[in-house]
């Protein structure tokens, strides 16, 4: 019998300058390049052992075995490792999702980054299977996956191929970053990012423009970075977020993530800033709301908050690190 196991770490990131549309969808070849902020708080632990013993793969999601659809996915994407380390071992993949304190956050971003590190660790192509071009694999189970390999500020170039399309470090973010998540709903969204992206890339006549912004949000952002500018850093992505979301509302037929919580949120962001606070938000393919805010002013950023909505959970996090070896599962069997 032969064995073959490896765990790894991956932590969630939140884009600054969104992904929001494939110019391949098989490759997961994205319209754009983007950048985002890899966060300490959100993670997903992932074991994969490939046995001679198992028949079949299977995928236990916070310890429950998940269905045949869910596994086909897990199974196309063992699959692309597989062929590099040339085997034919079927796997077991358990992956356990950390949300701190509501569930539904938890993003396919650390989910497939996790999964990517263990599986290169199992088949030992750590040789073969350098931590850049692992976000190209991992950008096959899900485009955000790419950048949650590296920690801080990471970019996603959006490349032209397969082999080019991949996560670049940026900055490692340890100069008073903080983000405060707001859980407005956790319940499964209505439209993917998936189609919700494919949808708004077919019929949207604002997506070309989008496009030619998102290069020059990018470009700002990252020059930004470089002068560790907090407030310019903070406008770009909320004005990204937000032409994004225009493109939403400008589809065919028309859609939007936005609740009326979420309306209300962004209003109170604009509140805060007037009292001095620098507070930006950003906001994905759901209802809740990200502000990204000094690390040292979260508390206070939290406390204003709560004024005006007493029954929310809160989540603050710092910058996080890249993927992570688990020399130890600290998982039940
Ligand atoms: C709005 O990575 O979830 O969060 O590649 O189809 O799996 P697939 O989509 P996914 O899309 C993320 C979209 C976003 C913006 C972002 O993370 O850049």
């Amino acid at each position: 019998m032969s064995v073959f196991q490896g765990a790894y770490r991956a932590h969630t990131n939140i884009a600054l300058i969104k992904y929001w549309g494939k110019a391949n969808k098989d490759l997961f070849i994205p319209t754009t390049s983007s950048l985002s902020l890899t966060l300490d708080a959100l993670y997903t632990d992932s074991r994969v052992t490939f046995s001679s013993d198992f028949d079949k793969d299977v995928f236990y999601l916070n310890g429950q075995l998940r269905n045949e659809v869910e596994t086909a996915k897990i199974s196309q994407f063992l699959d692309l490792f597989r062929a590099e380390a040339a085997v034919d071992l079927k796997a077991k993949v358990e992956s356990v999702n950390h949300v701190p304190t509501a569930a539904g956050l938890a993003s396919s971003s650390s989910a497939f980054s996790a999964l990517a590190a263990a599986t290169r660790s199992a088949l030992n192509l750590e040789g073969q299977i350098s931590d850049q071009v692992l976000s190209t694999y991992a950008r096959r189970g899900s485009g955000s996956a790419t950048r949650s390999i590296f920690g801080g500020f990471v970019e996603w170039q959006k490349g032209t191929r397969n082999e080019n399309s991949m996560a670049v470090r940026v900055d490692e973010a340890n100069w008073d970053i903080g983000m405060v998540i707001m859980a407005i709903n956790t319940a499964e969204k209505r439209v993917s990012s998936r189609e919700g992206m494919a949808h708004t890339l077919n019929t949207s006549p604002f997506y070309p423009e989008w496009v030619k912004q998102n290069m020059i949000d990018l470009d700002r952002i990252k020059a930004a970075i470089v002068k560790q500018d907090f407030q310019l850093m903070g406008e770009i992505a909320e004005a990204n977020a937000m032409r994004m979301h225009a493109t939403t509302m400008a589809a065919d037929p028309s859609f939007t993530y936005f609740e009326p919580e979420t309306i209300k949120a962004i209003q109170v962001v604009q509140d805060l800033r007037a009292t001095g606070v620098l507070a930006y938000y950003t906001i994905d393919a759901g209802p809740n709301v990200k502000v990204l805010c000094r690390a040292s002013q979260m508390d206070e950023v939290v406390a204003f908050f709560k004024v005006y909505f007493p029954h929310m959970d809160f989540i603050k996090t710092t910058a996080g690190p890249g993927i992570q070896r688990l020399d130890r599962w600290e998982y039940e069997d």
